[in-house]
């Protein structure tokens, strides 16, 4: 079956949820999907065995959190091209950072990515919940497609 990595960076638990309502969608299409928090990933190997995976992170003054920061420069050594992937986070007004990461994954690690940064201001307002799992499961028929 093929296999998601999902991988968060939060403050106040926001993007945690988005994280597991997109594993959650991946899963409704018949892929496997694990969530991680950026504090648990510490070397480029735990990339190794996903058919794809999102990175996610708050944005604050302007940014994404240093530990997804960190995470990405590891991500990069850890050859992803080719695999699915997608981008998200919590905001407040701006959003950089579910940009950011979309950004990184599609020029530098070249991923073949989801079709935008999924950006959400609360997991349980507005549609949200939906919305993460939609787009876990664009990210899960990208992964049975390829
Ligand atoms: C000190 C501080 C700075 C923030 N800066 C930004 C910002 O620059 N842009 C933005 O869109 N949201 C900003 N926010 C809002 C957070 O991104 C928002 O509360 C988000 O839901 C937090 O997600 P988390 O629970 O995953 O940490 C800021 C919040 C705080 C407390």
């Amino acid at each position: 079956m093929p296999k998601a990595l999902i991988v968060y960076a939060t403050r106040t638990g926001e993007t945690e949820k988005i994280a597991e309502l997109i594993a959650e969608g991946i899963r409704f299409q018949g892929a496997e999907a694990e969530v991680a928090n950026v504090t648990g990933i510490k070397k480029e190997a735990q990339f190794a065995g996903y058919d794809a995976i999102a990175f996610g992170s708050a944005t604050y003054h302007g940014q994404m959190m240093k530990g997804m920061e960190t995470v990405l420069f590891l991500a990069e050594k850890a050859n992803l091209e080719g695999k699915v992937g997608g981008s998200f986070g919590a905001f407040g007004w701006s959003g950089e950072a579910p940009d950011r990461i979309y950004d990184t994954m599609k020029n530098i690690f070249r991923m073949n990515m989801a079709s935008g940064p999924l950006r959400l201001k609360s997991a349980s307002l507005g549609g949200g919940i939906k919305m993460a799992q939609d787009y876990g499961r664009e990210i899960g028929k990208k992964m049975i497609g390829s």
